[in-house]
């Protein structure tokens, strides 16, 4: 059996989150190579990716990911899935250009939330998807939710839920800076990176990293390592990587399970 990993392509990463509808086509290209490559040796994969400039600004417009009751906010609600939706289409396309059957499979239409949280996911599609040989591709999206009408679910919070079910070997999670760091290393480039994570010392590195550059309604950097940590102390064996997307044979390498010293690893 092939080992199964998780692969996220972070907003940060394949938009320009300093303006609105802005991919970084070049970048999701990049990243498809290392998709590609990563597949052609042998590696079961379920891709994810975030929403930057498209999904970001629009919920934060609407405050979606903190509940959908209006008639106003429901319009805000699909407009983000239509923004969502159109960043998963450039990505699917930049596979299918690598020869990677990728097929999307949106939360919007499988998920239930409650309280912002969530609570169902049908994960038949994501088996169907692997037995025919394709790559499901998720992203963070909309969804129901039984208290809020609806709400926001980050590719973090599917993988996280996923995780448990479906038991991957190892999660990597592509940003746009090489880890996570003491400081955003955009503005303070002599920022510390942690090269390593233990999931108990979460607390004090929570306290440290700074906030998200750019309108970020699933909580940026300090989000991605709560929940990560959390997942780790649940799963003793998993490995959660962060790491730049920018440099496409690392990613490669990594998803692989080889590039060991990239990045930050989360560790139990
Ligand atoms: C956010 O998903 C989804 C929307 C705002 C629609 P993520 O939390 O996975 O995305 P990024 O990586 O922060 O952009």
């Amino acid at each position: 059996m092939s080992e199964l990993v998780f692969v996220k392509l972070g907003g940060s990463l394949i938009t320009d989150k300093a303006k609105p509808l802005c991919a970084r086509r070049e970048v999701i290209a990049s990243c498809a190579g290392a998709i590609a490559q990563a597949l052609s040796g042998g590696t079961q994969l379920l891709l994810g990716h975030g929403s930057g400039s498209f999904g970001h600004p629009l919920a934060a417009r609407y405050s979606t990911r903190r509940g959908v009751r209006s008639p106003s906010e429901w319009f805000g609600f699909a407009a983000v899935a239509h923004a969502a939706r159109l960043l998963n289409v450039l990505v699917i396309g930049a596979l299918l250009e690598q020869g990677v059957p990728a097929f999307p499979i949106p939360a919007s239409a499988l998920a239930i939330a409650r309280g912002g949280e969530l609570r169902s996911l049908d994960c038949r599609p994501l088996q169907e998807a692997w037995e025919a040989g394709l790559l499901p591709v998720t992203y963070g999206d909309v969804a129901f939710d039984d208290e809020w009408g609806g709400t926001i679910i980050s590719t973090d919070q599917l993988f996280a839920f996923l995780a448990p079910r479906l038991r991957p070997h190892r999660i990597v999670l592509a940003t746009d800076t090489d880890g996570v760091f003491e400081a955003d290393p955009h503005r303070f480039p002599g920022a510390k990176r942690y090269q390593e994570i233990r999931a108990g010392e979460c607390q004090a590195v929570l306290r440290q990293i700074g906030a998200a550059s750019g309108p970020d309604v699933t909580g940026g950097m300090a989000d991605k390592v709560r929940r990560m940590c959390e997942l780790v102390r649940s799963m003793p064996g998993l490995r959660v990587q962060i790491l730049s997307g920018h440099v496409p044979h690392v990613l490669a390498a990594a998803i692989m399970g080889r590039a060991t010293e990239a990045g930050t690893t989360i560790v139990a």
